[in-house]
């Protein structure tokens, strides 16, 4: 049996900050500790308390940097990772000028290898212990993702983006038949294998017929356990594409329930123009809904509704590289941004949460994830909460710990992540590390 102790200020969650008083939600300790053994959370608490319950246990002091469970990126695209910042263009011309071709490299299984290891790279640097990545209609590139992410113990989801319509361009399309059989055989070889989960990836109506949407909706049904991740209402445009291609649906949420592609499991990234029926018929039936703050800004799509945390299950995303960043520091920073364009000033546990365990139960990955709780498996972010001049001179000043944080979460980047730790094993310090 292996013990762990690791010592610093822990932050983690007793309920949703949404549903609850954010400041009661959250649990703060100033001088904390989590205790690991054999790769989970044992117990989250006092550090006097903990250092007298598992004296065996290896220590790790971080001092004054905080503790807390790794972020969870909800939906990212790391076959976009070299075009991430490409200049000028809205949804539709982006894709077309700057994506699609890069996403056409990937038929080179090298090529999507070296990617899917920059991208794990640059991830981990940044803090995030789990993503739910799109990878491209190659099968290698899935092979690629999950290759990736289980030599380096990861959990994560993923899945083959699937497009048949010729909307997308030739060379980057499948068919309604191959994309099943690709799928089928994708999600057999990996999901449940490690910590892996295979995401069923229709990647949006306007790229797909009907007949691939069928085809992906009764996969779905044949494994209701595995997740499904699309794109919902993200540009005014796009949703009135949506409606041109498919002239019977009712809206743009019709045309996956239509098919098959609506029900609990369902990650929907983006959702910004919802209409009231697409509300509450994702409500209903318990999908998920994904915030992609950055990716919202950058391609001009337009100011998310933070509201929808009232109802429904909301993840946090990069959306790399619709995104700009990597980070979801700089995620939650644009999140609170646009949050204060619509007049809501959102707290910063509601931001914290939204970026661990609000991505986490979107996912469905709550009862694993997201959150330092006891039985949780010990992925961690331990964050120096003065990285900078700037960030240290302001946080100098805070009149509370949520004072503390806030300027991080603001003006952080990746010198603020110290360490990574994966299922209990740390990336960087290992055993005794000096307070700071
Ligand atoms: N909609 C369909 N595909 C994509 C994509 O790759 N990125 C973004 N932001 N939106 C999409
Ligand atoms: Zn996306």
């Amino acid at each position: 049996m292996t013990e762990r102790l690791i010592l610093g200020q822990v932050i983690s969650y007793a309920a949703d900050p949404f549903r609850a008083p954010p400041e009661e939600a959250a649990r703060h300790e100033r001088h904390g500790a989590v205790l690991i053994r054999d790769g989970r959370i044992a117990e989250v608490g006092p550090a006097d308390r903990l250092r007298a319950a598992a004296p065996q246990a290896e220590v790790t002091d971080y001092g004054a940097a905080l503790i807390s469970a790794g972020f969870v990126d909800a939906h990212a695209h790391y076959p976009q990772t070299a075009i991430i910042a490409s200049w000028g263009k809205r949804l539709i011309d982006w894709l077309n000028l700057y994506t699609f071709p890069e996403e056409m490299r990937f038929d080179d299984p090298a090529y999507a290898a070296t990617i899917a290891e920059r991208y794990f790279d640059l991830v981990l640097a940044h803090g995030t212990t789990t993503t739910a990545s799109f990878c491209t209609i190659h099968p290698a590139s899935v092979e690629a993702y999950f290759g990736a992410a289980s030599r380096r113990g990861l959990r994560v989801v993923g899945g083959k983006t699937c497009m048949d319509r010729d909307t997308a361009p030739e060379g980057l399309r499948d068919t309604a038949q191959a994309s099943y059989d690709q799928s089928k055989a994708l999600l057999e070889r990996w999901h449940g294998r490690d910590r892996m989960h295979y995401a069923i990836t229709p990647r949006f109506s306007p790229t797909s017929t009907p007949e691939q949407l069928d085809a992906l909706g009764a996969l779905w049904a044949e494994h209701p356990d595995c997740p499904m991740q699309t794109h919902l209402s993200e540009q005014t445009d796009e949703v009135a594409w949506a409606g041109s291609l498919y002239p019977s649906a009712r809206d743009y949420l019709d045309t996956y329930e239509t098919h098959g592609l609506l029900g609990p499991g369902g990650l929907y990234g983006h959702s910004i123009w919802l209409t009231e029926r697409e509300k509450a018929r994702l409500a209903e039936v318990d999908a998920a809904v994904v915030h992609c703050p950055t990716s919202n800004t950058f391609i001009g799509s337009g100011l998310f509704d933070i509201g929808l945390t009232g109802s429904l299950r909301v993840g946090l995303a990069t959306d790399t590289g619709g995104g700009s960043s990597f980070s979801m520091l700089r995620t939650m920073a644009a999140a609170y941004e646009i949050g204060q364009l619509r007049g809501t000033a959102i707290h910063p546990a509601q931001l914290w949460w939204l970026a661990t365990a609000g991505s986490a139960r979107a996912l469905r990955l709550d009862d694993r994830i997201g959150n330092l709780v006891a039985g949780n498996e010990a992925d961690l972010v331990v964050i120096d909460l003065a990285s900078t001049l700037a960030i240290a001179q302001r946080a100098d000043n805070a009149q509370d710990f949520w004072g503390l944080l806030f300027p991080t979460i603001m003006m952080g980047d990746d010198r603020a992540v110290r360490d990574v730790w994966i299922a209990g094993t740390p990336l960087r310090g290992a055993g005794t590390v000096a307070g700071g």
